[in-house]
């Protein structure tokens, strides 16, 4: 008997697919959508087709990037297999293709990930078998040399290798990966860019995205959800360098598989992310509004790109968050009557307008440009531009009202229309008048200037 079991056995070496399992063809999803969950409980044979690609694509408005990827996309397809299962991988190289390809994936178990058995000339297609032996989502990446050029423009994507029991249902389910990129222009400078090897070499990246491109998941393309709704982010982070501080401002992780892998940590404000790593995230949304996701390295996601926004539907929730309650005068106890050696300190009122200029171009640089930027250029689909802004130019008292009591809901900049929320600022009145004056004469607005007259008129 036990001889019989043993040439059974040897019968099965050396050939993956003798076993007689049922064969399917994987769902593969462009990113942010992720496949169905696996409602089946036995192991399959599944055919997964990949195609490597190189193709121009826009890494933000007005530039341009040759990335490298697989199925056209950065990330890559996601792929959704159950352990155990056999998978029969056909990796195909584009035609047009001027580099070979292959793929690593982590979640193989032998030599290379499969990358010699899956090395791709153009015009040809590779195929190859494994094993799905351990549970998690891992990383896959091309592996062809140089790999860290590979890697930079954008060959990498994930795969979710669910766990026999299955998991959990949830209401939705996203594919969020961040990349870092590097171009011979600083970020922004327009037109065709070229990889930087250089810059890659010391780690200083032009770009740190979310799925490829600034505002991949902004405006239109934002993802969404209803309150109430319990989100799953599988996150990942293809590098070739950074590693990622992944947080979404505003929600706090419900449970987060740690490295994606089977350990869960619980309430978790920012979870690590490491270059050639990923993590599974799961929150229930309780109130609406917009929830950003940010690499909390925080220069990433404010001048890097580093920044998609979750949309959430709904009624307001005053018991979880009341919104703005009060906005009252703050004196710190005390101030009125301190006396610094004899003198006393007054603010400093502008007595012109150049002085309100000046004064107020600090107001600016330490509450608005971190997101209108220094240039006031704003963000595509996020913060709208304030240089030359037509909504600005035919109205400033339009300013001055944003800054004291906030601005929601959907409005046209230079034809271009914003919804994202601007929170009231704490400004005073002159430092309100300021800030719009030194807003209006600055990068090719009309002039003029906004007297404290003009902010009490517009009060709250
Ligand atoms: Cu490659």
């Amino acid at each position: 008997m036990r001889i019989f079991l043993l040439l059974i056995a040897v019968t099965f070496i050396g050939n993956l697919n003798a076993a007689k399992l049922p064969v399917e063809k994987a769902i593969l999803t462009a990113p942010p959508m992720v496949p169905p969950q696996i409602t089946r409980k036995h192991p399959a044979k599944v055919i997964i087709k990949m195609e490597t690609v190189e193709k121009i694509g826009t890494i933000t408005d007005g530039v341009e990037y040759v990335y490298w990827s697989f199925d056209g996309t950065v990330p890559g397809s996601f792929i959704r297999v159950r352990e155990g299962d056999e998978i029969e991988f056909h990796l195909s190289n584009n035609p047009e293709s001027k580099m070979p390809h292959n793929i690593d994936l982590h979640a193989v178990t032998g030599p290379g990930g499969g990358a010699t058995s899956s090395f791709t000339a153009s015009g040809h297609t590779s195929v190859f078998s494994f094993k799905a032996l351990n549970p998690g989502l891992f990383i896959y990446h091309c592996a062809t040399a140089p790999v860290g050029m590979h890697i930079a423009n954008g060959m990498y994507g994930l795969i979710l290798v669910e766990p026999k029991e299955g998991m959990t249902p949830v209401d939705k389910e996203y594919y969020v990966v961040q990349g870092d990129f590097y171009t011979k222009g600083k970020y922004g400078e327009a037109g065709l860019q070229a990889f930087d090897m250089q810059k890659a070499i010391n780690e200083e990246p032009d770009y740190v995205v979310f799925n490829g491109s600034v505002g991949s998941m902004v405006g239109d393309k934002a993802l969404t959800a209803h309150k109430g709704e319990t989100v799953r982010l599988f996150v990942g982070n293809g590098g070739p360098n950074l590693v990622s501080s992944f947080h979404v401002i505003g929600e706090i992780f419900d449970k987060v598989y740690i490295e994606g892998g089977t350990a869960i940590n619980k309430n978790v404000q920012t979870t690590l992310v490491p270059a050639g790593g990923s993590a599974i995230v799961e929150f229930k949304l309780d109130v609406p509004g917009n929830f950003i996701m940010v690499d909390h390295s925080i220069f990433r996601a404010f001048n890097k790109g580093a920044l998609g926004i979750i949309s959430v539907d709904g009624d307001k929730e005053p018991d979880i968050y009341s919104g703005k309650q009060a906005d009252k005068v703050y004196l710190p106890e005390g101030s009125t009557v301190q006396d610094v050696g004899g003198k006393t300190t007054k603010a400093a009122f502008a007595q012109s307008k150049s002085e309100r200029i000046r004064f107020g171009k600090r107001v600016y640089e330490s509450n608005c440009q971190a997101c209108h930027q220094a240039d006031g250029s704003g963000i595509k689909s996020a913060f709208p531009p304030l240089a030359i802004s037509d909504y600005l130019n035919n109205d400033p008292k339009l300013a001055i009202k944003a800054i004291q009591q906030g601005l929601r809901g959907k409005i046209t900049v230079n034809g271009e229309v914003y919804d994202s929320e601007m929170p009231a600022m704490r400004l005073s009145h002159e430092d309100t008048a300021n800030v719009v004056t030194y807003i209006l004469n600055s990068w090719g607005n009309k002039g003029g200037e906004v007297t404290l007259e003009d902010v009490a008129n517009q009060g709250h």
